[in-house]
């Protein structure tokens, strides 16, 4: 009996997919390419540590594993991103029939998803580039999927990924086919966005109780439990919660770990996808540049040492700041993630993809990192606006909320106390809705020095005036 799917790449992810899809009942082959130089068969070691496994076949080399396949041959990459999916490509091409489906689940960048979509339409291979979320416990018992490419491709596999999936706060499967090219991809890129702000945020939270406030990491605790059982709740505050309470010999593990964020790319790019398609994102690049700035951490304490931060701590009435700082954090997950859905949006219509912001957040709202209330409240609003920002619950929540936000980074800044993100949120929120900017000025100044032109606000004709600004 042949295989129904084949798994490249026995990696974290890779391998826990394997499992999940064989606990489904599938038939199932795995490869994990021979390390030089290692003995061990990672493929076959990943049988050996679960030996419940039925129907699953080990390979270290190709084209056994291909001809396990039943064709079409379907087969999930889960290799690191970059030029090592490229290479396996070629590899494969030899194996592949006209009619094959190759699917890419790792994080790969939504252009190359784009490139190889067209690259192996060529050739008659049918490409899915999906978007896994979850981690190594989403991928083992429900991640979200967000598979893009060829639509007959995600048909001939949805049966498989609807297995695996985790289900809707409705019961749906957390997996929906993105759109064409890279969609799947570029939507995953954007989800990791919104994940390092959400990251961001809790940390300057917990930052401004722990040193300003100065509770314990016991009471922070505490208090963000309790904001699990409002509309804040998510899973990245849940597992803050279990971070907090985490002890080593009586001690905050949380105490012992470097302040040196590392990242893999994915916020990146949105924020220079951002910058390409001129779409205002500046809270979600303070995600990425505060993950930037902590990993110069030698220079920061040169720096210290110069610089001497004062930092005033404890002198506010804690309950009455803890309030504002719960309505701060609402405000900003609101901006951070309207941020986030307006990358899509421009995208989306640049490229005639048609996303269903609807659908993404459904497929969102579990197995996800970034799954929450808010996400869930997201479905429905998403069915009558396609802006956070100009939805009436957002703008009566936001309004409610904004002063409080103003409030914390005003008083985090007097104090000492960086929040770059907080302070990003109320600056790009209060910038979006300010009908007069002073882009008036800078219009000036550039046609000033060098010609370029200005429209004005007296005429619609669309012309463009130049003014000699020099009295001669
Ligand atoms: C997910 C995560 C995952 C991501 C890691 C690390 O949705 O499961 O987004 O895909 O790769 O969280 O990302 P960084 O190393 O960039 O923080």
């Amino acid at each position: 009996q042949l295989s129904e799917i084949g798994i490249i790449g026995m990696g974290v992810m890779g391998k826990n997919l394997a499992l999940n899809l064989a606990a489904k009942g599938t038939a199932l082959s795995i490869y994990n390419r021979h390390m030089p130089g290692k003995e061990e068969k990672i493929a076959e070691k990943v049988l050996a540590d679960n030996p419940d496994l039925q129907q699953v076949r080990a390979y270290d080399e190709l084209e056994g594993f291909m001809e396990s396949l039943e064709s079409p041959k379907k087969v999930l990459l889960m290799i690191p991103a970059g030029a090592a999916v490229d290479q396996q490509i070629e590899e494969l091409l030899e194996y592949l029939n006209p009619g094959d489906i190759l699917i890419d689940g790792g994080n790969s960048f939504y252009k190359d998803s784009s490139t190889r979509t067209h690259y192996l339409q060529k050739k008659q291979v049918v490409y899915v580039g999906m978007g896994v979320s979850g981690g190594e416990e989403g991928a083992r018992f429900g991640p979200s999927l967000m598979p893009g490419g060829e639509k007959a491709g995600f048909v001939s596999v949805k049966p498989y990924l609807e297995k695996i999936a985790a289900r809707d706060f409705r019961g749906k499967p957390c997996v929906s086919y993105i759109g064409p090219e890279g969609a799947g991809h570029f939507v995953k890129m954007v989800h990791n966005s919104i994940e390092y702000g959400e990251m961001q945020a809790i940390a300057e939270i917990y930052s401004l109780m722990r040193h300003y406030l100065q509770l314990s990491v016991d009471e922070i605790a505490a208090y963000f439990q309790s904001w699990m059982d409002s509309d804040l709740s998510s899973y990245l505050l849940e597992i803050t919660v279990a971070i907090l309470r985490k002890k080593e010999n009586g001690e905050p593990l949380l105490d012992k770990i470097l302040d040196q964020a590392a990242q893999k790319g994915t916020g990146g790019w949105s924020v220079a996808t951002a910058l390409e398609f001129g779409v205002p994102y500046g809270v979600l690049s303070e995600a990425v540049m505060a993950r930037n700035l902590s990993a110069r951490k030698p220079f920061r304490m040169i720096a210290s040492g110069l610089y001497h931060p004062e930092k005033i701590s404890g002198i506010e009435d804690r309950e009455a700041f803890l309030q504002k700082l719960q309505a701060a954090y609402q405000a900003t997950r609101i901006i951070n993630h309207d941020t986030g859905f307006s990358l899509m949006l421009e995208v989306s219509e640049k490229n005639n993809w048609n996303l269903n912001f609807s659908e993404i957040a459904r497929i969102w709202t579990n197995g996800c990192i970034i799954r929450s209330r808010l996400m869930e409240e997201l479905v429905d609003l998403f069915q009558e606006s396609s802006r956070i920002l100009l939805n009436p619950e957002a703008v009566a929540a936001l309004k409610s909320y904004q002063s409080d936000l103003s409030y914390v980074v005003g008083q985090a800044l007097q104090h000492g106390f960086p929040v770059p993100l907080l302070s990003s949120a109320i600056n790009c929120f209060l910038g979006a809705v300010t009908a007069n900017s002073p882009a008036n000025l800078i219009q000036a100044q550039r046609d000033y020095f060098g010609a370029h032109t200005y429209q004005r606000t007296d005429t619609d004709s669309g012309e463009s005036f130049h003014t000699e600004w020099k009295d001669s």
